[in-house]
C-alpha cells in the first residue's frame, strides 16, 4: 500500500513487515522520514505520522545530516553524493563575467507531483505487453515476464530543480508480500542546452543510526561469493566492480544490521542487491553522527553521460528490504522475489530446472561427434535431461588461442554439422545445448581479420590480451547486431534448447566509438541480445557464465535460467562459494556440477556421496568424463540423479534454512522447505573436525509441529521418524561424530 497525508506530507511505503517512509520539507526537498520492520500487532493499514518531527534537532536541519532521497552535489553537500550534474551554460538572468565557474555543477531536487501507477503503466513503453513491465534490468521495463504477474504499485515522485533545466523522477515499486522495493530513477534534460551527468547512482538509502555492521562478498576466479562480515568505519566503504560484467571481486548486494542485534535466523536486517549486470558501486557512509546510508548505482569511475535537450535516461533498478528474521529471513526475501518476479517464466510455465551434463571437464577442447555421442548414451542413462557441448566446437577454436567471434560449426570437429549430434540428444530424450561467448573475439579469427576495429581499444594504443581475445566493441550498433543475428542464425539452423553464455575477459583499455558511455552500452548490449533472443524463441534457455560466477545479479537472472556459480567444482570448496551465493539467490538458478574423483581444479579427492551431496544442494549438473567410470559408479551416479529428483521442486521452489554455517560450526547444514512445511531436505556437510568434538544436531525449521515426518535417504530407507515439534526443537540425531568430508542428504515427508 502507498499511502499519502497532503497534510504532513509523508509518503508511506507499506509492505508485509516493514514501513519505508519519507516526506516533503517546507521547501519541497524529499527527506527520508524512517525504514524498518513494522510493529508485529501494527495493522495493515497503520503508517507513520510524525507528528512534529521537523522541529526536532537532528537529521533534516544540518545539510550534512539532511536525509536526502536522492543526495545531490550542490545544494550543502560535502559529502559523498548519489547524482552529480554539469550544466554547461548560464541561466538567463547570469552575466557572462561568470563564464569562467562553469560548468554550474549545483543541483537541488525540489517536489513538483507524484503519482501512483500500476505494472502495466509504468515505463517509458506501456504497450511492452508483458502485463510486468517494470522488471528489473537494465531499464525497468525490460526483461521477461516474471512467473507472478499480478500487477504491483510503483510511486513515482517527480522533482525538479527551481532554476536548472532538469529533472529527476524517483521510482519506488512496491513488491509487499517479499518487503521488498524496488528503486530506480529517471533523469531528464528539460532544457535546450546539453547537460552532462558526473555520478548517477540508482537511488540514496538511509538507514537507522548505528546499523553499521555489513555482509557482503567478495572474491576471484574460483573463489566467488566469499562472505565477510564487518564494522563500516566512518567515512565511506565502497564494494565495487569495475568492469563490463557483474565481476569476480564482489557482488553487487548486502545486508546491514545493528551489531550484536542480528543472527542467521532473527533480528532485524537491512538488505538490497542491484539488478545489474554492468560497472556498478555501491558505497556505504557512516557520519560521525553514526547516519549510516548508502550511494548505490552505477560506478562513478570514468562515468559519463551526456543528455542532449529533451533527452532522459532510465536507470535500472536496486530491490531493498528489511525484515525481522535475520540474514536468513533477508536471503528468504530476495529468493522468493527472484523466483517469482525476476527468474523468466518458461513458456510452458515454472518447470523444474533439468539434471544437466557438460562436457567441458571430459573433454576440454579435444571434442568429436563420436566422443560426444558416447557421452550422450551414458548421460542419457544415468538420467541426465539437458546434454551441453562446451568450447570448442566451432571455426578454428581447437585450443583457446583462435577462434573466437567465429560462430560456424567446425568440420574438423563434426564433418557433417551439429545435427547427428542434437539428433541424438533429442533421440534420447535429452534436451541440447552449446556454449557460446558472443562478447569476445580471437585476434586469430575471421572476424578480427574482417574487422580489426570492431574491438574496445584506443587508436595507436597497445591493447591488453586476456586469454588470448578481445572485447567486442558493444558501442558500435553494427556489432551488436552481428552477434544478434549470429545467434540467430545458430538458433534458426539449429534445434538448440539451451545456450551457456560466457564471458571469459574484464575490459582493460575502454575505447569505444561510445566513448565513456560503453561502461553501459556493452551491458545493454547483453542485455538486448537476450531479450531480442528469448522473444525469438520463447523456448530457449540461457545460462550466465563468465569464467564461473562472473556474472551473477538481478538484472542477468531476469533474462537467464540459471547462473554458473564458479568453475571451481571441489565440493568442499564449493561449500562456502554456494552459501554466499545463498545469501542473496535462489537455489533453482544455482547451477552446481558433480565432478571427477580427483578434482581438476584443486586435486582433492573426494567422495562421490559428498560431490552429490553438495550438488544438489542447487541445479544438478554432471561434469565428469562419464567414460572414465566403471558400471558400478555410472549406476551410483543414477541413483543419486534419481534422489536429486524425487526431492528437486523442495531445493528448486522451497525456503532456504542455514541451519549451521561452515564459519561457526565447521559443518554446513541447510535445509529447503516447502512453503506448506510439508516437505523438506535436509544436508549436512562437515568440512572440519577435531576429535573429541561433538557436534550438537540443528533443529529443523518451518515444519508443521504436530505433523509426523519421515526422513528417508537416497536408497528410500526410512532413517528417522519424528513429529515437526521434535524436528524443530532436538533435530535429526546421527551426525554427531561425522568427520571431514562426512555428508548425507535427507528428503523429509509428512506422513
Ligand atoms: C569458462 C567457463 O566458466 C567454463 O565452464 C568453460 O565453459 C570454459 N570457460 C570454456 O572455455
Amino acid at each position: 500500500m502507498i499511502h499519502f497525508d497532503p497534510t504532513t506530507k509523508i509518503f508511506n511505503l507499506v509492505l508485509a513487515t516493514s514501513t519505508y517512509a519519507f516526506y516533503v520539507d517546507s521547501e519541497g526537498r524529499l527527506l527520508h522520514l524512517a525504514w524498518g520492520a513494522r510493529p508485529a500487532d501494527a495493522a495493515s493499514t497503520a503508517v507513520l505520522h510524525g507528528p512534529g518531527f521537523e522541529s526536532l534537532p537532528h537529521f533534516d536541519q544540518l545539510p550534512l545530516t539532511r536525509r536526502y532521497e536522492l543526495s545531490t552535489l550542490g545544494d550543502g553537500a560535502m559529502q559523498e553524493v548519489s547524482l552529480a550534474v554539469g550544466f554547461p551554460a548560464l541561466s538567463a538572468d547570469l552575466t557572462s563575467d561568470e563564464a569562467p565557474h562553469l560548468p554550474v555543477r549545483d543541483v537541488r531536487l525540489r517536489y513538483l507531483s507524484h503519482e501512483i501507477v500500476s505494472d502495466h503503466k509504468v515505463g517509458p513503453d506501456p504497450s511492452s505487453g508483458s502485463g510486468c513491465s517494470a522488471q528489473p534490468g537494465l531499464a525497468p521495463t525490460h526483461g521477461q515476464p516474471g512467473c507472478v504477474t499480478t500487477p504491483r504499485e510503483t510511486l513515482r515522485v517527480r522533482l525538479t530543480d527551481p532554476t536548472q533545466p532538469f529533472e529527476a523522477t524517483l521510482c519506488y515499486r512496491l513488491t509487499p508480500e517479499h518487503d521488498i522495493i524496488e528503486r530506480w530513477c529517471e533523469v531528464a534534460n528539460t532544457g535546450p542546452e546539453p547537460l552532462t551527468i558526473e555520478a548517477l547512482a540508482f537511488a540514496t538509502l538511509h538507514f537507522p543510526n548505528g546499523a553499521n555492521e555489513l555482509t557482503s562478498v567478495s572474491g576471484w576466479w574460483a573463489r566467488e561469493f566469499m562472505v565477510a562480515r564487518e564494522r563500516l568505519p566512518m567515512g565511506v566503504r565502497t564494494i565495487e566492480q569495475r568492469a563490463v560484467q557483474t565481476g569476480h571481486c564482489a557482488n553487487p548486494f548486502f545486508m546491514l544490521n545493528r551489531p550484536g542485534q542480528a543472527w542467521e535466523e532473527t533480528g532485524e536486517v537491512y538488505f538490497g542487491a542491484l539488478a545489474y549486470s554492468g560497472a556498478w558501486r555501491i558505497a556505504f557512509e557512516q557520519l560521525f553522527s553514526l547516519d549510516v546510508r548508502a550511494h548505490a548505482g552505477y560506478n562513478p569511475f570514468d562515468f559519463s553521460l551526456t543528455l542532449a535537450p529533451g533527452d532522459s535516461h532510465t536507470t535500472p533498478a536496486i530491490a531493498i528490504g528489511v525484515c525481522p528474521e535475520g540474514w536468513g529471513g533477508a536471503s528468504r526475501r530476495l529468493h522468493a522475489f527472484a523466483l517469482e518476479r525476476v527468474l523468466p517464466c518458461p513458456a510452458d510455465g515454472p518447470a523444474l530446472r533439468p539434471v544437466l551434463y557438460n562436457s567441458w571437464e571430459a573433454t576440454y577442447f579435444n571434442l568429436s561427434l563420436e566422443g560426444q555421442i558416447a557421452l550422450t548414451h551414458k548421460a542419457a542413462a544415468m538420467g541426465v535431461e539437458l546434454f551441453c557441448v562446451d568450447d570448442g566446437w566451432f571455426g578454428g577454436r581447437r585450443d583457446d588461442h583462435a577462434g573466437l567471434g567465429d560462430w560456424t560449426v567446425s568440420p574438423d570437429v563434426f564433418p557433417g554439422g551439429l545435427k547427428p549430434l542434437i539428433d541424438e540428444v533429442h533421440r534420447l530424450g535429452m534436451q541440447f545445448g552449446l556454449w557460446v561467448e558472443p562478447e569476445m573475439v580471437n585476434p586469430d579469427s575471421d572476424l578480427y581479420r574482417a574487422h580489426p576495429n570492431w574491438i574496445l581499444h584506443f587508436p595507436g594504443r597497445p591493447r591488453t590480451e586476456w586469454r588470448y581475445q578481445l572485447m567486442l566493441d558493444f558501442g558500435r550498433r553494427e556489432v551488436v547486431e552481428h552477434v544478434y543475428s549470429v545467434l540467430e542464425n545458430l538458433l534458426k539452423d539449429h534445434a538448440i534448447d539451451f545456450i551457456k553464455w560466457d564471458m571469459n575477459r574484464y575490459a582493460t583499455e575502454p575505447g569505444s566509438v561510445a566513448g565513456q558511455a560503453i561502461w553501459r552500452a556493452h551491458t545493454a548490449g547483453v542485455y538486448e541480445i537476450m531479450d531480442r533472443l528469448r522473444e525469438a524463441f520463447p523456448r530457449l534457455q540461457i545460462e550466465s557464465c563468465a569464467s564461473g560466477g562472473g556474472r551473477v545479479d538481478l538484472g542477468i537472472l531476469a533474462r537467464t535460467d540459471q547462473v554458473w556459480t564458479s568453475d571451481n567444482t571441489d565440493a568442499l570448496d564449493r561449500i562456502r562459494i554456494q552459501e554466499g551465493y545463498s545469501l542473496a539467490y535462489p537455489a533453482r538458478a544455482m547451477e552446481a556440477w558433480v565432478t571427477h574423483r580427483h578434482n581438476h581444479q584443486t586435486g582433492r579427492i573426494l567422495p562421490l556421496s559428498l560431490r552429490f551431496d553438495v550438488a544438489m544442494r542447487g541445479g544438478l549438473g554432471i561434469g565428469a568424463n562419464l567414460n572414465e567410470l566403471e558400471d558400478a559408479e555410472l549406476a551410483e551416479y543414477a541413483s543419486y540423479i534419481a534422489f536429486y529428483k524425487r526431492f528437486r521442486h523442495v531445493v528448486q521452489g522451497g525456503k532456504l534454512h542455514r541451519l549451521q554455517r561452515l564459519e561457526e560450526w565447521g559443518a554446513s547444514v541447510i535445509e529447503y522447505v516447502t512453503a506448506d512445511g510439508r516437505e523438506a531436505v535436509y544436508s549436512v556437510v562437515v568440512f572440519d573436525h577435531q576429535l573429541g568434538w561433538v557436534r550438537p544436531p540443528a533443529p529443523l525449521r518451518g515444519l508443521n509441529s504436530d505433523a509426523t515426518y519421515t526422513a528417508t535417504d537416497r536408497h528410500g530407507a526410512e532413517v528417522y521418524r519424528a513429529t515437526g515439534f521434535d524436528l524443530m526443537t532436538v533435530g535429526i540425531p546421527g551426525d554427531a561424530s561425522g568427520g571431514p568430508s562426512y555428508s548425507r542428504t535427507l528428503h523429509l515427508k509428512q506422513v
